[in-house]
């Protein structure tokens, strides 16, 4: 068996909210629900020892049943000491006696990933020694000499950061080795692997990640709403149509509608869904008619909130007298390619006696989708006879339209030292 003791039995002084750090909601769950939930989604069984305030055991126990569900058995929550020390101490003391693996991980480090508490299991197993995550150090550190009570101080040296990592939780480490060098340890380490190694232990390194931060202070707890924002946002599928993003990119989608009509008039030649139908009357408007490409140009510019195609090309403006269905159409794809959206599907379905579409359908699809760049769906129906579609008087269509956009909502990662 292996386990996991979560320390989670401190104040929270420096995060400030009157209430101990791990029961302070991240986004609308608390961060010892947070930092638990992962560890019940390893594949091996795993122990939890949940190390927790004295004057809080009876609602940690309620929030460990409720993540832990069928796990339940392998759970333990006892209380915690006055220091992060004697917490450890506490939940070491608590684990079976069948456990060879140990981790030590802190409950404020509740969006670590549970890939990383993985790869310190699997190093543990590997080496047989202690493991600690970390990440570089990306800042220029330097050693200063503190000269006042104020913490004024003058720099001494500039320190190889190449040499340099921020240590992260979980540690792991062989379980009676860690109990060992507890037992014997004086209390001027600052993390597990430091009781570890000042027992003569050897730690190795494995990768750490940016979402395995601490939670310190305000800042900190504004930073990890918006990591939980950003893993809630929609991501852009891989192997997704269109002239589309990175798979994983986080994207906003909207969706567009878009209805057009124009009456018949048999004296101008029949032009839509950007084919020509020669036999068949055309359409009446300032432009060639198209109503199919209209609605297309319509959903599109409403999906991206750009208004409509009267707005966007105006109905009136002598440039776009008779213009085909194409002008309109690459005009609003450009439209929306200023504005960040890229289509992703479209939409349309034709809605009148004449032309027939059946024959045509896939021919009209490709047509509208040369110039849009994305799949487009055409139907035909009739309306029964009844309205101006049914008495033949003229043709109308209603198209809907798909749009993404990068959200861009990148969060600023760096490695957070205890
Ligand atoms: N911890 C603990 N028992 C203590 C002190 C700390 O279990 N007596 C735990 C915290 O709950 C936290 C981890 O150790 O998960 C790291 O400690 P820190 O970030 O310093 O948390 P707090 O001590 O709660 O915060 P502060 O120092 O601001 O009071
Ligand atoms: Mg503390």
């Amino acid at each position: 068996m292996r386990a996991v003791v979560v320390v989670a039995a401190g104040s929270g002084t420096r995060l400030g909210f009157g209430v101990p750090k791990a029961f302070v909601p991240v986004a609308g769950r608390r961060m010892l629900e947070r930092a638990l939930e992962p560890l019940f989604t390893l594949a091996e069984p795993t122990f939890v020892v949940v190390v927790a305030p004295v004057e809080r055991l009876d609602e940690c126990r309620a929030l460990v049943a409720d993540v832990a569900g069928p796990a339940v058995g392998h759970t333990a929550v006892v209380p915690g000491g006055p220091d992060r020390h004697a917490s450890v101490e506490a939940g070491l003391a608590a684990l079976p006696d069948s456990v060879a693996s140990v981790l030590v991980h802190d409950a404020a480090r509740c969006l670590t990933p549970a890939d990383q508490v993985e790869r310190v299991f699997q190093a543990v197993r590997t080496t047989g020694a202690g493991v600690v995550p970390a990440l570089p150090v990306t800042d220029t550190v330097k050693r200063v000499d503190v000269l006042g009570p104020d913490d004024s101080a003058v720099v001494v040296e500039t320190v190889d950061r190449a040499a340099l990592v921020g240590v992260q939780t979980p540690q792991g480490f062989p379980l009676d080795a860690l109990r060992a060098a507890y037992a014997s340890a004086s209390r001027s380490e600052t993390d597990d692997a430091g009781v570890f190694q000042a027992a003569g232990g050897v730690v190795h390194v494995v990768a750490g990640d940016a979402d395995a931060f601490k939670i310190t202070t305000a800042w900190d707890l504004r930073r990890a709403e918006a990591v939980v924002a950003d893993r809630g946002a929609d991501r852009w599928p891989s192997g997704s149509p269109g002239p589309g993003l990175p798979a994983g990119v986080p994207v906003a989608t909207r969706v567009g509608l878009g209805v057009d009509v124009h009456a018949f008039d048999a004296a101008v030649p029949c032009r839509v869904g950007l084919l020509a139908f020669p036999d068949e009357p055309g359409l009446a408007g300032h432009s060639d008619g198209d109503a199919v490409a209209h609605a297309v140009c319509d959903a599109l510019l409403s999906a991206a909130g750009l208004g409509d195609i009267g707005g966007r090309f105006g109905t009136d403006d002598p440039r776009y007298a008779g213009a085909s269905g194409t002008v309109f159409l690459q005009g609003a794809v450009a439209l929306l390619a200023e504005a960040g959206w890229v289509p992703t599907s479209v939409s349309v379905q034709v809605i009148g006696n004449r032309p027939r579409i059946g024959a045509r359908r896939e021919e009209m699809q490709d047509a509208l989708a040369a110039v849009v760049g994305v799949p487009v769906a055409v139907s035909g129906t009739t309306t029964d006879g009844l309205g101006f579609t049914g008495r033949g008087e003229g043709l109308a269509a209603i198209a809907t339209a798909l749009v993404h956009r990068a959200t861009g909502a990148d969060t600023v990662h760096t490695a957070a030292v205890d």
